[in-house]
């Protein structure tokens, strides 16, 4: 692995040797060393965690990090080109983390920088380190990513997480349950991936019917600012709210999980119960985000 792009291009050899190192480097059993090593962090779209989770992952390991959040200080404002910003600060950084609302520059990055980059989010298409971090808190709470149920809820086709975590998980066997609105239903390139794959998956109305069958619910923001026409993010705006009475006969290690910012798809009442996962699940981040850098600048 010498970037990382997008979790098609991520093997099932690769996923577990992630959490594993994730893993070692919570429990302290491998302490990697970067110092001296720069990452630039270029989030040309709002982020807390992926970008505040970068930034401390690289100082525990001992490297350093400049940021750009937002273009509105730099050359780009005058009208400096993706390439040439992104040449120019491969000229300054070993590793480039970026964010950017056009899907694909992350790919487009990688080829035309010779320093590694990781996508931090591309658009509405992947978000591999999430995905990562998503998959490092399924191992943690279910002991396994193996034969799992999975419900994915929300914003199906927007949401660029969930398309990464589905195309991670085909390799373990899973069950998938996709609950959304009608005109925020998963992607058929990514339904055709998991048939590839021989992965069953089925479309849900109603959430009620499965929340007692699953290991894993998966919830996900509808992705307000990818609408081109306000008023139709408002009719779907409350499709799905998931609420603790909701919550009453689920399996002993169901967790909700939810890479946040949630704004009201998961009520607050969920955050005092076992099921809820989604801040240690952001905190999973920063030791997935050590391991991802670790091997990608083959200090692993
Ligand atoms: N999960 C996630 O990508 O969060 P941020 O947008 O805050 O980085």
């Amino acid at each position: 692995m010498k970037n990382l792009i997008s979790m098609r291009d991520v093997s099932k050899d690769d996923v577990l040797r992630l959490i594993d190192l994730a893993g070692k480097i919570e429990r302290k059993e491998v302490v990697p060393e970067m110092s001296g090593v720069l990452a630039a962090l270029l989030f040309f779209e709002p982020s807390t965690r992926t970008h505040f989770s970068f930034d401390t992952a690289m100082k525990k390991l001992g490297g350093n990090t400049f940021s750009m959040t937002g273009t509105s200080t730099t050359s780009v404002k005058k009208g400096e080109t993706l390439r040439d910003t992104l040449m120019t600060i491969s000229m300054y950084a070993d590793l480039i983390i970026m964010r950017h609302k056009v899907e694909g520059a992350a790919r487009f990055a990688a080829e035309t920088v010779d320093i590694p980059v990781i996508n931090a989010g591309d658009g509405a298409n992947q978000h591999p380190t999430q995905a990562m971090l998503d998959m490092y808190s399924i191992q943690k709470t279910q002991g396994t990513l193996n034969d799992l149920k999975i419900g994915l809820v929300g914003d199906l086709r927007l949401g660029r997480t969930v398309h990464s975590l589905a195309q991670a998980m085909a390799d373990f066997n899973p069950t998938f349950y996709f609950t959304s609105p009608q005109h925020l239903q998963m992607p058929a390139a990514i339904k055709d991936d998991l048939t590839a794959k021989g992965v069953h998956y089925e479309e849900v109305d109603d959430l009620r019917e499965i929340i007692p069958e699953l290991d894993v619910m998966y919830v996900t923001r509808i992705q307000k600012e990818r609408f081109a026409v306000p008023e139709d993010y408002e009719k779907v705006k409350n499709s799905y709210i998931i609420r603790k009475s909701m919550l009453e006969n689920v399996k002993d290690n169901f967790k909700v999980l939810h890479p946040l910012p949630r704004v009201n798809e998961v009520s607050t009442d969920v955050d005092n119960t076992p099921y809820a996962y989604y801040f240690q699940q952001a905190r999973n981040g920063v030791f997935m985000r050590q391991a991802i850098i670790t091997t990608l600048l083959g200090k692993a």
